[in-house]
C-alpha cells in the first residue's frame, strides 16, 4: 500500500438483519453455524483480517442486537478492530442505512459486506479497499458466469417463461461484496435512492456515479440454501487441513 492510502480509515457494515427464510426454519442466517462457529462471527474475522479494517459495525436483527454483541463478545477478534452492533431494519438496504448511520468521523472508506458471505479471502477484502483508496467511488468483487443467463417475461406460477434476451455472456459478472465505496459517494446513495435493490453499488450507479469490478473469489460465494451450508463447512475443512486454520 503506497503511504498516501495508510492515511484512510476503513470501516464494514455487515448487514445481518435477514431471517434467511431460504435456508430452512431455525435461527436469523447470520447465527448458523458453520462447523461450529456462528456464521457472523466467520464474516467479521474475515473482514477484521484485513489490516486496512480499524471498525466492523454489525446491523443485528431489529430485536437481537444484545445478543448479538454478546457472541462478538465472546469470539477473540484482533485488538486493532474495533466492533460496534446496531439494530437492523425490515429490509437489507434499511439496515446498511442504519449500520452507515453509526459510522464514526474520520472513516472515508466504507465496505458493505453480506454476513451470508462468510469466507471470503482476506486478499479479496484488500483488493476492495486498495481500489476505493486509489480513487475508485465504487468497487464490487466479481466472478464471470458459468451458465448463459436468460432474461424472462413473468408467467403464472407453473407456467414456462417467454424469453425476452440473452445477454452476452462475456459481459457478464456475478458480484459479490464486500462492495467498497467513497463514504460521502455511498451515504448520499442511500439517502437519494428509493426502490427496491439487491446490492449497493447499484444505488452509487442511479446517481450516475462510476462502479467497477475487481476480481471476486469463489470462496465468497453466499450461504443461501442448504446445500451452501455443506459447501462451506468443506471450505472451511481443507482450510483447516491445508494450513492449520
Ligand atoms: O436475503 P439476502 O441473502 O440477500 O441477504 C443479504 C444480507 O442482507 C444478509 O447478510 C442478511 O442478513 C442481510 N439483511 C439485513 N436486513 C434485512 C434483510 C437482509 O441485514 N432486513
Amino acid at each position: 500500500m503506497s503511504d498516501e492510502s495508510r492515511h484512510h480509515r476503513t470501516a464494514v457494515v455487515i448487514p445481518a438483519a435477514g431471517r434467511g427464510v431460504r435456508l430452512g426454519p431455525g435461527a436469523p442466517k447470520a447465527l448458523r453455524a458453520l462447523n461450529g462457529t456462528p456464521m457472523l462471527v466467520h464474516a467479521v474475522r474475515a473482514m477484521a483480517a484485513s489490516r486496512a479494517v480499524s471498525l466492523v459495525v454489525v446491523v443485528a436483527p431489529p430485536d437481537g442486537a444484545p445478543e448479538v454483541k454478546r457472541l462478538l463478545d465472546a469470539h477473540a477478534l484482533p485488538e486493532r478492530t474495533d466492533y460496534l452492533v446496531v439494530p437492523g431494519g425490515d429490509s437489507r438496504q434499511e439496515s446498511v442505512r442504519l449500520g452507515l448511520e453509526a459510522l464514526p468521523d474520520g472513516i472515508d472508506t466504507v465496505l458493505v459486506h453480506d454476513a451470508a458471505r462468510p469466507l471470503v479471502p482476506v486478499d479479496t477484502v484488500d483488493a476492495v479497499i486498495e481500489a476505493v483508496r486509489e480513487g475508485a467511488v465504487a468497487v464490487v468483487p466479481g466472478l464471470p458466469l458459468a451458465d448463459t443467463v436468460k432474461q424472462v417475461e413473468a408467467a403464472a406460477k407453473g407456467e414456462p417463461e417467454p424469453v425476452v434476451a440473452t445477454p452476452e455472456r462475456a459481459t457478464l459478472r456475478a458480484v459479490q461484496t464486500p462492495q467498497g465505496f467513497a463514504r460521502d459517494a455511498l451515504v448520499r446513495a442511500h439517502e437519494t435512492v428509493t426502490g427496491n435493490v439487491t446490492d449497493d453499488a447499484s444505488m452509487v450507479e442511479q446517481l450516475g456515479l462510476p462502479v467497477v469490478v475487481v476480481a471476486g473469489h469463489e470462496e465468497a460465494f453466499k450461504v443461501t440454501r442448504p446445500l451452501d451450508l455443506v459447501l462451506a463447512e468443506a471450505v472451511l475443512a481443507r482450510r483447516r487441513a491445508n494450513d492449520g486454520f
